[in-house]
């Protein structure tokens, strides 16, 4: 079997490549100048262009090619590789000459004799040879055996002329003879909804067996087919089917008509399976109808006058509509693909209603959204991009359809959870000098709408496009500079197009109002920024003027624009520094706690009040021990947006209440120097242990209350403390300083005190001494408690700094334990007891 076939095929090969040998050696024989002295230059026989494009021939296959970006004027004479063509005037299928929709002309060629001849030109598509239709075109037969013909831009793409090398058919139509005479042998077609005034759009003709020949009416009143072009959505349908060609007069008998449907900007842009009709004495007219060949359509009835012949009315276009459809539960990218495809297939001249437009935008960023959350993991930035891309260019074509021809100025606005859209459009009647400024929620432009429509025979749109999700596929990462900067998206991706206009070049700059979705960082820097295919670029854009609130950049050009905002990357997190930071606080934990044991185990003198040193350990140990763990664990902690913000509450809570027992000790030990002066009143319990706890937590508690009350939002920064923009840092710095404030003004009365004190010598020697020096350790305590907070104020990036507020920070601990437990002769004594007696039962054992 096997080798039949390809004995096939090689015999096929050798019968192609004899042919095509034939052909060249005909060629070369018949190629000779045709231009003559004695031609006439006026007859397009001797005046045309030549058009050897070997891609449109008949037998080659598919591609992308499309008439409609020629500029066609004048008369063509075709030719394949030299060899002479004419355009087919039998049906060509589809996908052959190079292009999706193969033109061919209808009605054969004329002869010599016939001169100048208009013919369709058609497109196969479904199931008909005519389902698309192209601008009619003019053929002339020459003498020596080719044709010319006037070619004009087709309807629609992707098409092309054909071109053959074979025979060409005769014109001749071949009469009818019907019997018996439909006249009197008809079906009655009475559809009310046939009506060219009926705007449904729900009715379809295909389903329906038609046999045989039909009389209209409507509600009894003899109609007709409609034979001049009707809108779409009429006659209860959506292509609402007329016939071309106007109706016969009794004595023409059976004549065939062309059935149409209007669509892009054609009034026989689809066409269905021509119908036969006639006319008949009394002023009625009889249709042999037929299937059509597409849905959504019916035949249009009318009562109002026929026309005699033919006639191009161009139907108004504010009801065209498409038909775009989205599989239930579209995830895959193939059904997206499917859905940008048919909006790209939307003829750019089409006119669509707002709502068609929401509907068919909600169910491409619908797609788009599911599409991106099912594959977000694995999708490559540069997927990203091209799938951006995509996104920009259909719902710029989609909005295109928005703008309509307008005398004055109109305008058409549509917002959309994910798009908002502002289109304005002027006519050459319009009375404004300046068109108001276009706005979305988060942007606005202006520009120079009426100076671009002066230079556009005073008619130009505008299309101003805010996008709300876009900056998860046109990433800020996508601005490429040489700084090595985190860049963040601080505008709302913004485009701007002139649809429907053919000169577009700015008049003025365009002006962006921007307004700034992020936190804007001062040291940041800010770059207007235009999307070109693949990143985000500079050129023709600059920033105008800046606020905290907002941006205006201007730019030379209209694209696809959006704020960046770079800022220095925050310094490599140093292995080093995180690992002194661990042990310093690791130290200064186990310092804080055996400080706390001591201040628990061991008996002090009477008169000593570590009521507030305990504290003070107490809030800063859990201050210290809870900041350790969230640092080390902030990975797991971060993503919980309310644990980070409560942990950083609870961490301002404890900080707060070590600094407010600081300022309980400062007064407890003012107390005490007071009460030197006053030995009467020596006994005297001071303050009671309850009391003095009540205050020191509820003071602090009172602020984390009120911060959490005015700014919840200030909790939960990257590190799980309190956020550092906006000040809200100040509902702890603003306390701390308050009581750093307060300790200072204490300590001076209380050496003011001292040293009156120091005078009266009635005051005991020992005494004194004492609280001298728990005067000078609450002193150096504050300073090493409370200066390393304010030396945390001025690190700002410095290293030096920053490691020395590090280590003085966490080594709190370690200082209380040495100025009140080492430097204590009571303490030591203590220990020295404690030492002792570890070692005695060790040796009794
Ligand atoms: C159009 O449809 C509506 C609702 O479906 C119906 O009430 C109305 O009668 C229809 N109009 C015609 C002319 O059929
Ligand atoms: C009327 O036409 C139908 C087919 O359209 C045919 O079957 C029938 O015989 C005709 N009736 C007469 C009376 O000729
Ligand atoms: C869009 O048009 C192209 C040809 O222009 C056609 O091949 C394709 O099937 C159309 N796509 C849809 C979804 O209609
Ligand atoms: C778009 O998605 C939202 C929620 O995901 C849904 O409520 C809405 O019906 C969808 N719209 C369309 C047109 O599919
Ligand atoms: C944009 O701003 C520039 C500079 O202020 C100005 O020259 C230009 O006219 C403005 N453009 C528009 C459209 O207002
Ligand atoms: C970014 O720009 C630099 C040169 O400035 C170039 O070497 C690099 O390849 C670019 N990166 C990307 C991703 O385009
Ligand atoms: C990039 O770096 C250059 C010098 O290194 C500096 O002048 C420029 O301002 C920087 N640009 C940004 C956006 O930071
Ligand atoms: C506008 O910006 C604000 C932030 O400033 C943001 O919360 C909001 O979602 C934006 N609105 C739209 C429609 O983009
Ligand atoms: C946009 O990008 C293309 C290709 O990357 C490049 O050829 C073109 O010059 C760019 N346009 C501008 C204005 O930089």
């Amino acid at each position: 079997m096997a080798f039949i076939h390809k004995g096939f095929i090689k015999a096929q090969t050798l019968i192609s490549v004899n042919q095509y040998v034939l052909r060249l050696i005909l060629a070369i024989s018949t190629v000779t100048p045709v231009t003559t002295a004695t031609a006439n230059f006026s007859d397009p026989c001797y005046n045309y262009i030549v058009l050897d494009n070997p891609w449109r021939s008949i037998s080659n296959s598919y591609n992308t090619t499309c008439d409609t970006s020629v500029s066609w004027s004048g008369w063509y004479r075709l030719f394949i590789n030299g060899l002479s063509a004419h355009i087919p005037d039998t049906c060509v299928t589809r996908q052959r000459c190079g292009t999706d929709y193969s033109l061919w002309i209808r009605g054969g060629h004329p002869t010599v004799e016939d001169g100048v001849v208009t013919r369709d030109v058609c497109g196969y598509a479904g199931s008909y040879c005519c389902y698309y239709g192209s601008y009619p075109i003019k053929v002339k037969a020459c003498p020596g055996n080719y044709y010319v013909y006037e070619l004009v831009s087709p309807t629609l793409c992707n098409s092309a002329y054909c071109a053959d090398t074979g025979n060409v058919t005769s014109t001749a139509v071949t009469p009818v003879t019907i019997s018996p005479d439909p006249c009197y042998n008809y079906t009655v077609l009475d559809n009310p909804w046939r009506s060219i005034n009926n705007t449904n759009n729900t009715m379809c003709d295909q389903p329906v067996s038609w046999s045989g020949w039909y009389r209209l009416f409507i509600n009894g009143l003899s109609a007709h087919v409609a034979d001049t072009c009707v809108a779409q959505q009429r006659c209860g349908t959506y292509y609402s089917l007329w016939i071309r060609g106007g109706h016969p007069t009794v004595k023409d008998g059976v004549v065939t008509r062309d059935v149409c449907g209007y669509a892009g900007s054609f009034c026989c842009f689809y066409g269905s399976f021509p119908i036969k009709v006639k006319a008949c004495p009394g002023n009625y007219y009889v249709y042999e109808l037929v299937r059509p060949a597409f849905c959504n359509s019916a035949y249009c009835a009318d009562v109002t006058d026929i026309s005699a012949a033919f006639t191009t009315v161009t139907p108004e276009t504010t009801s065209a509509g498409i038909n775009i459809t989205l599989q239930e539960g579209c995830t895959s990218p193939n059904c997206f693909e499917n859905l940008l495809e048919q909006i790209e297939n939307i003829t750019s001249s089409q006119v669509l209603s707002v709502t068609t437009v929401t509907n068919i935008l909600t169910m491409a960023f619908n797609a788009s959204e599911k599409i991106l959350d099912s594959s977000s993991s694995s999708v490559s930035p540069t997927e990203l991009a091209s799938h951006g891309n995509r996104v920009l260019k259909t719902s710029e074509k989609l909005i295109s359809t928005l703008v309509k021809p307008t005398d004055t100025s109109d305008n058409v606005s549509l917002a959309l959870a994910a798009v908002e859209v502002e289109v304005f459009m002027v006519g050459p009647s319009v009375t404004l000098t300046k068109i108001p400024r276009l706005d979305t929620t988060n942007s606005s432009v202006d520009i120079d709408l009426i100076g671009i429509a002066k230079n556009n025979k005073g008619s130009a749109a505008v299309a101003f496009m805010g996008y709300n999700t876009m900056e998860n596929l046109l990433k800020p990462d996508f601005f490429n500079t040489s700084n090595d900067t985190v860049k963040t998206m601080m505008s709302t991706v913004i485009s701007a197009t002139l649809p429907k206009t053919n000169n577009t070049k700015l008049t003025k700059p365009v002006n962006f109002t921007l307004k700034h979705i992020r936190e804007f960082d001062p040291n940041g820097s800010l770059s207007c920024v235009y999307w070109n295919i693949s990143e985000w670029i500079v050129d023709g854009c600059s920033v105008l003027e800046t606020n905290s609130n907002y941006t205006v950049c201007s730019c030379v050009h209209l694209s696809t624009f959006a704020l960046i905002m770079q800022t220095s990357r925050p310094a490599e997190s140093d292995s080093q520094l995180d690992l002194l930071n661990l042990v310093c606080v690791i130290v200064g934990l186990v310092f804080f706690s055996l400080a706390l044991l001591t201040f628990a185990l061991c008996q002090w003198s009477p008169g000593v009040n570590n009521v507030a040193r305990i504290n003070i350990c107490i809030s800063l140990l859990l201050a210290h021990l809870l900041f350790l763990l969230t640092q080390q664990f902030l990975d797991l902690i971060r993503p919980q947006q309310v644990l980070c913000a409560a942990i950083s509450g609870v961490l301002h809570f404890l900080f707060l209440s070590g600094f407010v027992w600081m300022f309980i000790e400062a007064v407890l030990l003012f107390i005490c120097v007071r009460n030197l002066s006053q030995i009467s009143s020596k006994k005297r319990e001071v303050l009671s242990t309850g009391f003095l706890c009540v205050i020191g937590y509820t003071v602090a508690l009172v602020v984390v209350a009120v911060s959490v009350g005015l700014l919840p939002e200030g909790y939960g920064s990257e590190h799980c403390w309190i956020k550092m923009d906006k000040g809200f840092i100040w509902s702890f710095l603003g306390p701390v300083c308050v009581i750093l404030a307060l300790n200072m003004i204490l300590f001076i009365n209380i050496i003011i005190k001292l040293n009156s004190t120091l005078k009266n010598l009635n005051a005991e020697v020992s005494q004194m001494k004492q609280t001298k020096i728990m005067t000078f350790k609450t002193l150096a305590q504050f300073v090493v408690l409370g200066c390393s907070w304010i030396l945390g104020f001025f690190t700002n990036g410095r290293k030096e700094l920053e490691i020395l507020f590090l280590i003085l920070n966490s080594q709190q601990g370690t200082f209380i334990f040495l100025v009140y437990c080492v430097l204590n002769n009571e303490v030591r004594q203590q220990y020295r007891k404690c030492f002792r007696c570890l070692c005695c039962g060790r040796k009794q054992h």
